[in-house]
């Protein structure tokens, strides 16, 4: 966990580790893609000009993440390789039909596997766990539904039966034995599927509004030139490495969970709501996560049952589910479709967009994806009409999934857009210039910064963009047909409220500690270096602590507002400890000083005269035990009930609803296709994007986070797809679920473009964990077609689409 990743204490005899200097050698091998210079400027991300005697600022510079080597070496723990005294092992049974009823069951076999110890089902827990809402209902939940609360089968993999045993093999074989009767009912498994029920998107999300302006469809009847078509996207599954995994462990009334969650607050609150228990009696603790990308989210259904079970039993109980379960028990991308039409002037003006999107939705929860305020909002365009809408099929609840809406509802419209290019015989760059707009032609209000063109701009000189025939199918190297493609990526900016607890000590360390979660997205770094930053001591002097719910509460790690919600906390509460060392050192050694005018710098509270006092000295001439505050911080338009919400494991997640403009962070894509002119293989020869999300302050986990998302945008073009058959998920492994690999992965590149937003929040930051993967599959499906002339319009795009 976190707190072995603290080094030595910093005294002045340690000279500067880690932190590069400009025109330094990264010590990890890869290049900061800043090169030696900080685009961002380098003045102190507090808004104070940096005093000449700073050193450079830690914020802006590459910094490898702090528990890496603790990753690399293996002894980085995360919540599921919690091992306990006396543990049971769990498994589960899932139904073998998509609908209907349990009619009976026949346990004999499985409870005579040597080491079984018992077989938990609905007649064990019918009653015992209450309901709980979704999450994006105002609950806890992923999911509403609650498996083992009677005989009713509602999707195809749901929980019937939980088996605890002495040994993981056990659990399993006995799990393997159980036999269950059911009774079948009919079932709706997708779109158009008999019984589904097709809802407007408003009627499942109150919140929801269709995105219109002017009117479409009339502009649309008189354009000049128009571009019709539909656009379908696929099942896709998260895989993370680390399974969804559960650990529960009860010392008297008290429970300890140890799950990986991207929102352990959530899972708190919720299970104490489930088992009617005070959520003080109940800690969750995650440690490191091994990846999420939008699953882990929330309480999940077989976090009670597994809590029961290990009452019941008297020892702790632990499960990891097979991979195969983690399709069903979890949340997942549900296929999309989309019905756009685009209006333009001859000369390329957008005139008209229409744009009908359907998503899959379960029949228990009101989660669906909506995508259209992005793709109204785009580009300007005077009359636009969008209208989504979900299909309620018996299928488990999907969830987020990496950028959820952006990756497939971007998609359809920046293939739309490349098509009118194409009908045009515009450059798709020049048609997205000629259409660039810095309002919101939705709201009416401003961008807060808008470097869309910049991206494509420099985006397009790193690539060589110029090279590009317009013609499709034109370009060859020997049996390969080249194509190259282009597409937006943008995401609108979210922020969260969060509290933290920052801690001086007398020894001159700092903690930092929060219910919030080390994803791999290298928050744990970035707090070091902030406290470092703002607290004027080396990140080795930093101790972070995440992933316990006994630390000051946060909300989930999600839609990119990790580093955005965090870094302003921590930001309010090193300067809350600022001004009280200031008011202290005017009161005695700094005597006579403007406390506003005091500087945390190099160990030392330093006045603008040249004097200052050791930061050890004044820590412990205000308290021998060391001072601490705890940071409570509300964005922009949220008030208390913001942080009651996150104290409560309820969602909070906004974008800063006080603001006058409108603040996405954007990006452009290219892709760099060969397709086999006789075997149709499809290989990506390089993704290069370049990436505008305000102010980028670790350049290394950035890119990173970036080139992650754009490799799994390579996945979603041309490999990720989970077949569906009668209401059952055929291909659930990692055999035959495709993912892309180290093999798949070409060239890849990302850069930043500047993005100077001072609006957006005070410290200017706009998120990129999501950004990476947005764009990727149009710019892929873009180059196919101009490698090609052949328009695929419903992904993966495979072999057999080529021939
Ligand atoms: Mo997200 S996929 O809610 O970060």
């Amino acid at each position: 966990m976190s707190e072995r990743l603290g080094v030595a204490p910093w005294t002045a005899a340690v000279p500067p580790p880690v932190l590069l200097a400009a025109g330094e050698e990264n010590p990890m091998g890869s290049e900061s893609p800043m090169g030696s210079e900080n685009p961002m400027g380098s003045e102190n991300p507090m808004g104070r000009p940096t005093d000449a005697r700073d050193r450079p600022s830690l914020l802006g510079r590459p910094h490898p993440r702090v528990e890496g080597a603790a990753k690399v070496t293996g002894v980085a723990l995360y919540a599921s390789d919690t091992r306990l005294p006396r543990l049971a092992h769990a498994a589960l049974v899932t139904s073998t039909i998509p609908r209907g009823r349990i009619t009976g069951f026949d346990l004999a076999a499985a409870e005579a596997v040597p080491g079984c110890l018992r077989i938990f089902t609905h007649r064990d827990f019918a009653g015992a766990i209450r309901p709980v809402k979704h999450l994006m209902a105002g609950g806890h939940a992923n999911s509403g539904h609650r498996p083992l609360d009677s005989d009713a089968v509602a999707y195809a993999g749901q929980i019937v039966a939980l088996v605890v045993a002495d040994t993981v093999e056990a659990a399993r074989e006995a799990a393997a034995r159980a036999l269950v009767h059911y009774r079948r009912d009919d079932f709706a498994d997708g779109f158009d599927a008999p019984g589904s029920e097709t809802v407007r998107l408003a009627d499942l999300k109150p919140k929801h509004h269709d995105p219109r302006c002017g009117d479409a469809d009339a502009a649309l009847a008189a354009a000049e030139v128009t571009v019709a078509a539909r656009y379908e996207t696929p099942i896709q599954h998260h895989n993370p490495i680390e399974l969804f995994t559960t650990t529960c462990a009860w010392d008297g009334p008290r429970l300890t969970v140890y799950e990986p969650s991207r929102y352990i607050g959530a899972v708190r609150h919720g299970l104490a709501a489930q088992l009617g228990l005070d959520p003080a009696d109940i800690r969750v603790v995650a440690g490191l996560i091994g990846g999420h990308f939008g699953a882990k989210f929330a309480l999940a259904q077989y976090t009670a049952p597994v809590a029961l079970a290990a009452r019941a039993l008297g020892r702790p109980v632990s499960l990891v589910p097979s991979r195969r379960d983690c399709f069903t028990i979890a949340n997942y991308r549900p296929e999309t479709r989309h019905d756009i039409r685009l209006g333009a002037t001859r000369d390329g003006r957008f005139t008209a967009l229409v744009h009908e999107a359907e998503v899959i939705a379960s029949r228990f929860d009101p989660f669906a994806m909506e995508g259209t305020d992005v793709t109204a909002s785009l580009y300007a365009c005077p009359n636009v009409r969008t209208d989504e809408r979900a299909a309620r099929v018996d299928r488990n609840t999907p969830g987020p999934m990496r950028a959820p809406p952006e990756v497939p509802y971007l998609f359809a419209l920046e293939s739309a857009v490349d098509e009118m290019a194409h009908a045009l015989k515009l450059d798709p760059i020049a048609l997205r210039r000629r259409n660039d707009t810095l309002t919101d032609p939705i709201s009416g209000k401003p961008f807060s910064s808008r470097p869309l063109m910049a991206c494509f701009e420099a985006g397009a000189e790193a690539f060589g963009w110029a090279e590009r025939d317009p013609e499709p199918g034109r370009m060859r190297d020997g049996p390969w047909r080249i194509g190259l493609g282009c597409a937006a990526s943008v995401r609108p900016v979210k922020i969260a409220p969060a509290t933290m607890r920052i801690g001086l000590g007398p020894d001159g360390r700092a903690t930092v500690a929060s219910a919030h979660h080390e994803i791999g997205n290298g928050i744990t770094t970035l707090l070091a270096l902030g406290a470092a930053e703002w607290l004027g001591l080396l990140p080795e002097a930093v101790t972070v602590r995440l992933g316990d719910t006994d630390l000051p509460a946060a909300g989930l790690s999600g839609g990119s507002s990790t580093t955005t919600s965090l870094l302003h906390t921590l930001a309010q509460g090193c300067e809350s400890l600022r001004v009280r060392l200031a008011e202290a050192a005017v009161a005695g050694p700094l005597a006579g000083a403007d406390p506003a005018s005091l500087r945390l710098e190099s160990g030392r509270l330093a006045a603008p005269d040249g004097r200052a006092c050791p930061l050890d000295m004044l820590v412990a001439g205000l308290d021998p035990g060391g001072i601490e505050t705890v940071a409570a911080f509300t964005p922009e338009g949220s008030g208390p009930e913001a942080l009651e919400a996150i104290e409560s494991g309820r969602m909070a997640l906004g974008t800063g609803a006080g603001s006058q403009a409108v603040s996405w962070a954007f990006g452009a894509q290219f892709a760099r296709v060969q397709v086999h002119a006789e075997t149709g293989e499809i290989r990506v020869a390089r993704l290069l994007g370049a990436f505008a999300a305000g102010r980028v302050l670790n350049p290394l986990t950035a890119r990173s986070q970036l080139t992650g998302g754009m490799i799994w945008g390579l996945g979603s073009a041309l490999l990720e797809e989970t077949i569906l058959d009668r209401g059952h998920y055929r291909n659930a492994d990692l055999a035959e679920y495709l993912i892309a690999t180290a093999a798949d992965a070409p060239e890849i590149e990302a850069l930043f473009v500047p993005d100077p937003d001072d609006t957006v929040n005070p410290l200017g930051l706009k998120g990129l964990g999501e950004l990476g993967i947005i764009g990727v599959n149009a710019a892929i499906a873009n180059a196919v077609f101009h490698a090609t002339g052949r328009r695929i319009r419903a992904l993966p795009i495979r072999v057999e689409d080529m021939l």
